[in-house]
């Protein structure tokens, strides 16, 4: 019987205690497979490569992935990412070792959609100024007129990138009547057809829309793309939701914005430090609704995540490609080719 091929989870997976910080990732998958076995790794951020020396495959959480993770007797064939987003890993790094780079966008598309219609719905409905007013009792409910909501009907909901959030995000506002636009340089223009969505110019976003959302990764080309002369070009009346990456907007122009109401307000998932210092001026602003990173979080969010990764995990154990692959390039590889067929060979007959 050949030896069995063995799963590190990232040691942030587990409390000093040794319990599992994500009860809703089932581990049950990994336990049952034949030939599977698991292990938590001692939480060092960077991963270590001395740690992974005897494993197959990685669950990573949010600890980082470098070049230096990469253990050089070749055996990490996969690096899974718990969520979509991989700027802690070395992608390159990865390709040139032959490690598949895997995320789960089947598990933060519905999630993360929710949480930026959560914060289109309670910015409009100005849902945190009235949560104000009623514990002030009867001073809050006489002013209550004061705060008038936004009705959706019509109003223009604007997107910067339609990919995997996008879409959803515009497939679950569908019955609230809005006109949706976006912009996307890479966009699926059949998708937004399909999805009655008119891709617009980056700067129609800004001036058109009611509601800009960001669901766009963070690259060089995309950090502080929304600058002071962007949110210069957004209605007072408009509110501005990131749920991305918090880098691409400039923190200290959207500051100035909300400050001065040059834009109404925001829903921010994240900012350009996080944790923010707890004095940032940001913070200090009522007109903004806040989240730590963590609106999509849900049990359906992390039960989606861990379920993608252990699927793929799985298929590599069987000597099949995972469906989605950030780094497909390392399918070409000499190295990735011929681990997958000694997969097949040792776990499928
Ligand atoms: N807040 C959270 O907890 C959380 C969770 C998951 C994902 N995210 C963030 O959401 C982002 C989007 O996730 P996704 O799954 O939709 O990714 P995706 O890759 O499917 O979609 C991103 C879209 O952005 C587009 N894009 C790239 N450059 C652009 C530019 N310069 N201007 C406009 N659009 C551009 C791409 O063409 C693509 O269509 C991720 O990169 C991640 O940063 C946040």
């Amino acid at each position: 019987m050949s030896a069995p091929f063995r799963v590190a989870l990232s040691g942030d997976f587990r409390k000093a205690d040794g319990s599992p910080v994500y009860p809703d990732f089932d581990l049950e998958p990994l336990r049952q497979a034949a030939n599977v076995e698991f292990a938590y790794l001692e939480p060092r951020n960077p991963v270590e490569a001395d740690q992974l020396a005897d494993f197959d495959a990685l669950i990573l959480l949010a600890h980082r992935f470098t070049k230096d993770s990469i253990h050089p007797n070749g055996r990490l064939a996969v690096v899974a990412r718990f969520g979509v987003g991989y700027d802690t890993v070395d992608v390159e790094a990865c390709t040139r070792a032959g490690i598949a780079l895997v995320i789960t966008p089947d598990g933060t598309r519905r999630p993360v959609a929710v949480s930026i219609n959560t914060f289109n719905l309670a910015l409009a409905g100005r849902l945190m100024v009235k949560d104000r007013l009623t514990r002030e009792g009867a001073a809050g409910f006489t002013r209550r007129g004061e705060y008038m909501g936004l009705g959706l009907v019509g109003r223009t909901l604007g997107s910067i990138g339609i990919g995997n959030i996008g879409a959803e995000l515009f497939r679950l506002i569908k019955p609230f009547e809005m006109r949706l636009i976006a912009h996307d340089p890479y966009a699926d223009a059949k998708l937004a057809a399909e999805l009655g969505v008119e891709l617009v110019g980056l700067e129609d976003v800004f001036r058109r829309s009611d509601f800009v959302s960001v669901s766009c990764p963070l690259t060089p080309e995309t950090r502080h793309l929304l600058n002071a002369d962007r949110l210069a070009l957004m209605k007072p009346t408009a509110y501005l939701i990131n749920t991305s990456r918090g880098p691409i907007v400039d923190q200290k122009a959207l500051t100035k914005a909300l400050k001065e109401r040059s834009i109404a307000g925001a829903g921010l998932d994240v900012l350009e430090k996080e944790p923010p210092d707890v004095d940032d001026p940001i913070l200090k602003l009522d007109n903004v609704i806040f989240a730590p990173h963590a609106l999509c979080w849900t049990d359906q969010c992390f039960a989606g995540n861990g379920a993608a990764d252990v699927r793929a995990v799985l298929d590599v154990q069987r000597g099949r490609e995972p469906r989605v692959v950030v780094n497909r390039d390392v399918f070409e590889t000499a190295v990735w080719r011929n681990r997958l067929l000694e997969f097949r060979k040792r776990f499928t007959v």
